[in-house]
C-alpha cells in the first residue's frame, strides 16, 4: 500500500545509492514523465543532474519557456536549453511523408543532444522517463511509432562510447501513478494533468513540408483552442485536443475582397487507452467561440473545420 510520497523516499534512496556522487544527464522534453524525472532527480542528487532540453521549432506555443520557467528559475535544476528550431526546419526542408518526417525528426534529436551531452564533462549517468508500459512494449519488442518515438524520446540512441548507465526511476511506476509522484513533488498540476504530445511535435500535425510559417499559424490556433477548451470546462473532459494546420488554400472573403487562406483542422478525442478513440461532441457554442477566434485573431487562416472521425479507422494524429 504505496503512497506517492513512500515511493519517492524509496526512488531517492535507490538513486543516490546508484549514483554516489557521479553525474547525471536528463533529455528533457517538457512531457510527464521526463518531468517527473527531473523533479525527482533534483531532490534526489541536486546539482549532479543536468538536463538538456532541445528546442526542436515544433513545440506549442511557449512551451519552451514554460519547461525554464518551471525547472530552471523555480525549482533551479541545471537545464541547458537547445534551441534547434532552424536546424530541425532546414533538415525537414522539402520532405512531405509522414514516416520520413518522424525519422528526421528522432534523428537530428538524437544529433543534437549526443553533441550536447558531448560537452558536459564528467557525465556517467543517463536518466530516463521509462515507465512501467514502455518496458513491457520493448520486451514484445514491438515496432512501430510508439517505439520509434519513445526510442527518441528517452534517447536509445546515445553512442557506444559514451558508455552511460542507467538510471530509470520510474519504471515500475504506470502513468496515473506517475502523476501522482508529479504533484507530490510540486510540480504544476497542469503540466502533470497535460494531454500527450507526441515526440514529434507539430511536426505531425502540419500535413507535408513542414514550413515555419505553418508553425507559427499553427502554435496560435492551437492555443486558442486550448484555452477555449480550459475555459468552457472542457479541456479534462478530453483525452486529447489539438488543432491540425491543412497545407489547402480555401477561399474566404472579407469586405469585398476573396482571400485564399490556409485551413486549420480541430481535433478531440475521448479515449482509454488511444487505441480506440470517439471523437469528442464538443458544444457547438464552444466550436464556434473557437472557430471566430481564429478566424479573427490569426491572419493567413480563413476556414475552420472540425473533425468527426472516431478511431478506428481515423488515428488521433492526422499523419
Ligand atoms: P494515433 O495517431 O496513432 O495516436 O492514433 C495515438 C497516440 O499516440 C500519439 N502519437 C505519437 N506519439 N510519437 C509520439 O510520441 C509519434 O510519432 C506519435 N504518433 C502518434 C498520439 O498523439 C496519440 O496520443
Amino acid at each position: 500500500n504505496w503512497t506517492p510520497a513512500q515511493i519517492i523516499e524509496d526512488q531517492i534512496a535507490r538513486v543516490r545509492d546508484q549514483v554516489g556522487d557521479r553525474h547525471v544527464l536528463l533529455g528533457l522534453s517538457g512531457g510527464v514523465d521526463s518531468s517527473v524525472v527531473a523533479a525527482l532527480l533534483h531532490k534526489a542528487i541536486g546539482d549532479q543532474l543536468t538536463c538538456v532540453f532541445v528546442d526542436n521549432g515544433l513545440l506549442r506555443k511557449a512551451e519552451g519557456d514554460q519547461v525554464m520557467e518551471t525547472f530552471a528559475r523555480h525549482m533551479g535544476v541545471k537545464v541547458i536549453r537547445v534551441d534547434a528550431e532552424d536546424l530541425f526546419l532546414d533538415k525537414l526542408k522539402g520532405e512531405a511523408d509522414p514516416e520520413a518526417k518522424r525519422k528526421i525528426i528522432g534523428n537530428t534529436f538524437i544529433d543534437v543532444f549526443d553533441a550536447e551531452a558531448a560537452k558536459i564533462e564528467g557525465v556517467d549517468f543517463l536518466a530516463q522517463g521509462t515507465i512501467y508500459p514502455d518496458v513491457i512494449e520493448s520486451a514484445a519488442a514491438k515496432t512501430g511509432k510508439a517505439h520509434v518515438i519513445k526510442s527518441h524520446h528517452n534517447v536509445g540512441g546515445l553512442p557506444e562510447t559514451m558508455k552511460l548507465k542507467l538510471v530509470e526511476p520510474l519504471r515500475e511506476l504506470f502513468k496515473d501513478e506517475v502523476r501522482k509522484l508529479g504533484v507530490e513533488l510540486g510540480l504544476p498540476y497542469d503540466m502533470v494533468y497535460r494531454h500527450p504530445f507526441p515526440g514529434p511535435g507539430l511536426g505531425v500535425r502540419i500535413l507535408g513540408e513542414v514550413k515555419k510559417e505553418y508553425a507559427d499559424i499553427l502554435r496560435e490556433a492551437d492555443a486558442i483552442f486550448i484555452e477555449e477548451l480550459h475555459r468552457a470546462d472542457w479541456y479534462h473532459k478530453t483525452s486529447q485536443a489539438f488543432a491540425v494546420f491543412l497545407p489547402v488554400k480555401s477561399v474566404g472573403v472579407v469586405g469585398d475582397a476573396r482571400r485564399y487562406e490556409w485551413v486549420i483542422a480541430l481535433r478531440a478525442v475521448e479515449t482509454i487507452d488511444f487505441m480506440t478513440a470517439r471523437w469528442a461532441h464538443l458544444p457547438y457554442e464552444l466550436l464556434e467561440t473557437v472557430s471566430n477566434r481564429i478566424i479573427n485573431e490569426i491572419s493567413g487562416v480563413s476556414r475552420v473545420t472540425y473533425d468527426v472521425s472516431s478511431k478506428p479507422p481515423a488515428t488521433i494524429e492526422w499523419e
